[in-house]
């Protein structure tokens, strides 16, 4: 028995550990303009929603609701990567009220990033408009030929933007050949409470970004509560869940490089 126990114990510890390494949010977006107070009603609330989105987005990766009535009501959603599967997507979900307490504690509004999954709260109605880049996360690995490189990725971003804001699920992750032995991955998402047009805007504001944080960079991270983009030099998502053939489109765009600042100032996360 002791060794069952022990045995027992140090799973449970190694699976807390495996977890925790897995999904440790990446960044927390708090807002402390407006706070709750212990034990209030919309504390209460938030408490309801985070776990009642976390019930619900697993099935189809994607849930938006409100819980209780003016003035304590709560506005969230929650978002999974397109590629991950609803048992990834619950584990990743589930952190979310411990993260929040501890990230941005009595914030009425904030957002919770993970690599795979994000939870965004408010008592504010935020359905169907955009925030900007939140947070940024690059490679410190340098591209050998860049002007090649920035022609193929900002084509490529083009392409999945236009795909992405098309689709039911405003999803899109797809591939493009660098050179003889390398290709270039990457991996665009909306939130699905905004239209085709917002989700575009919101993706090619990212795309801008790109030049100023990422330059010449093998891959990089622009996430925000809104959307989602990700590039790097090897497959970093689930190819067989995240394939669907393109649709025709006009000549494509190359990456701006002498574009200014984009309005904002998200946190950079450096080295990914
Ligand atoms: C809200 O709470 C945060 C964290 O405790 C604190 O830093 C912030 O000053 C508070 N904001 C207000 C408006 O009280
Ligand atoms: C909240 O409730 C707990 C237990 O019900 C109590 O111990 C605590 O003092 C309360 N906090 C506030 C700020 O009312
Ligand atoms: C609320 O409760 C938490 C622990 O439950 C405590 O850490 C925090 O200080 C409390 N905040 C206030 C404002 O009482
Ligand atoms: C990439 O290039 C930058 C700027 O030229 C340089 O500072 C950095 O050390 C390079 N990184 C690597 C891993 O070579
Ligand atoms: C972008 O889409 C066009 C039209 O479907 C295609 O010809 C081109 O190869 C694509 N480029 C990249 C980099 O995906
Ligand atoms: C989800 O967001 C959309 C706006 O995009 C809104 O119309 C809808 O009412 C929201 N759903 C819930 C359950 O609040
Ligand atoms: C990738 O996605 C496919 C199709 O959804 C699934 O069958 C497979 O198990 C996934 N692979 C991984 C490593 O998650």
């Amino acid at each position: 028995m002791p060794s069952l126990l022990v045995c027992s114990l140090i799973l449970t510890m190694s699976s807390l550990f495996l977890r925790s390494a897995a999904d440790d949010p990446l960044h927390s977006k708090c807002n402390n303009d407006r706070n709750y107070t212990n034990n209030s009603t919309y504390q209460a609330n938030l408490g309801r929603l985070i776990s009642s989105l976390s019930l619900s987005a697993p099935a189809t990766g994607f849930a938006n609701g409100t819980a209780g009535e003016v003035p304590d009501r709560v506005y969230g959603l929650a978002i999974c990567r397109g590629d991950v599967s609803d048992t990834r997507c619950r584990e990743c979900l589930a952190g979310v009220p411990r993260d929040a307490a501890a990230g941005c504690p009595g914030n009425k509004a904030a957002t919770v990033f993970y690599e795979l999954c994000h939870l965004r709260y408010s008592d504010q109605d935020f359905f169907g408009s955009s925030t900007g880049a939140e947070y940024l996360k690059w490679n410190r690995g340098n591209v050998s030929d860049v002007p090649t490189f920035d022609r193929l990725l900002g084509e490529l971003l083009d392409n999945l933007t236009i795909r992405a804001a098309s689709s039911e699920r405003r999803f899109a992750a797809g591939s493009v050949d660098f050179t003889n032995y390398e290709k270039v991955y990457a991996l665009v998402q909306c939130t699905r409470d905004l239209a085709a047009e917002r989700c575009d805007v919101c993706l090619r504001n990212e795309i801008n970004y790109i030049p100023e944080c990422c330059e010449a960079k093998k891959g990089a991270r622009v996430i925000g509560g809104s959307c989602y983009l990700r590039y790097e030099v090897y497959p970093f998502f689930n190819i067989s869940a995240a394939t669907d053939p393109p649709p025709p489109r006009p000549p494509p765009p190359v990456l701006r490089h002498t574009s200014p600042p984009p309005a904002g100032t998200p946190a950079a996360g450096g080295k990914g």
